[in-house]
């Protein structure tokens, strides 16, 4: 999928970005920190058999193949309407029989009210074109009680501050030779990272502060149970339910 703004041609190619979008898992300890977090908080939800747990804007399935492995007696739903992405997601999901792709951009995506019983959107909301209300929408699928985790990028990316922040860290848990060659590897990474900023520049995608974001989710209908930063503070963290 591109993501394509009209004023300026800055485009996302999420199909070149996943790649090499699991270097993330592997080499970030700022993404691998919030995996971990989230997948922690994930762990505690109580499914049932034949259960329905959504993620939205799912990339690689670095979160929702690790929901499948958790909670076999449920089905998840993995969402993305980029092909690369999926491609990988569908590779590292080959042997889970509880995992659906939908290939369809959040807009058209429907499911009927209170379906479903978890849901969790990782780093996807501030790309979408109508932010708030896909988070309208989240709120009605979920049923009563069911709980939903949101990270979102809300504030612009400073890419130098960050190439410094992960080769710091890479440097002093993998050596020299190891950081030197993912940084090469990872230009395809800092690139879209780019396009990103740009995009959030310009007004494509959504920014916001902490407060906007949890207004935002509370103004959808949630009651907010957890919420802090992360990613260095560009991002919010949010573990909300459906009263
Ligand atoms: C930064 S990636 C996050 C991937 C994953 N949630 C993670 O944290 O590893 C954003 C994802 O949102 C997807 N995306 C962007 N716009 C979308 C839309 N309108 N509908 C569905 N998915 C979308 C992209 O294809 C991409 O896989």
């Amino acid at each position: 999928m591109l993501s394509m703004n009209t004023n300026t041609n800055t485009i996302v190619d999420w199909k070149a970005y996943a790649q090499k979008y699991d270097m993330l898992l592997a080499y970030n300890p700022f993404y691998q920190e919030t995996h971990q977090e989230v997948i922690n908080k994930i762990s505690d939800w109580n499914m049932a058999e034949g259960d329905l747990i959504a993620d939205v804007g799912a990339g690689t399935g670095n979160y929702s193949v690790e929901v499948a492995r958790l909670f076999p007696q449920a089905r998840i739903l993995h969402i993305d309407n980029d092909e690369g992405m999926i491609a990988r997601a569908s590779e590292k999901a080959a042997e889970l029989k509880n995992f659906q792709i939908l290939d369809k951009p959040i807009g058209e995506v429907q499911f009927a009210e209170e379906s479903l019983q978890g849901l969790l959107c990782i780093n996807a909301i501030y790309t979408f074109p109508n932010p708030k209300a896909e988070l309208k929408k989240m709120y009605r699928w979920l049923a009563p009680g069911a709980q939903i985790v949101l990270v979102d990028a809300g504030r612009i990316m400073n890419l130098r501050a960050w190439t410094l922040a992960l080769a710091w860290s890479m440097l002093r848990k993998h050596g020299l030779r190891t950081t030197l060659k993912v940084l090469k590897e990872a230009k395809a990474v800092s690139q879209q990272n780019a396009y990103i900023r740009e995009n959030q520049q310009n007004g494509t995608f959504w920014t916001h502060s902490h407060e906007q974001f949890c207004e935002a989710v509370l103004e959808a209908g949630f009651l907010i149970e957890n919420a802090s930063v992360c990613f260095r503070g560009d991002c919010d963290l949010v573990i909300a339910r459906k009263p």
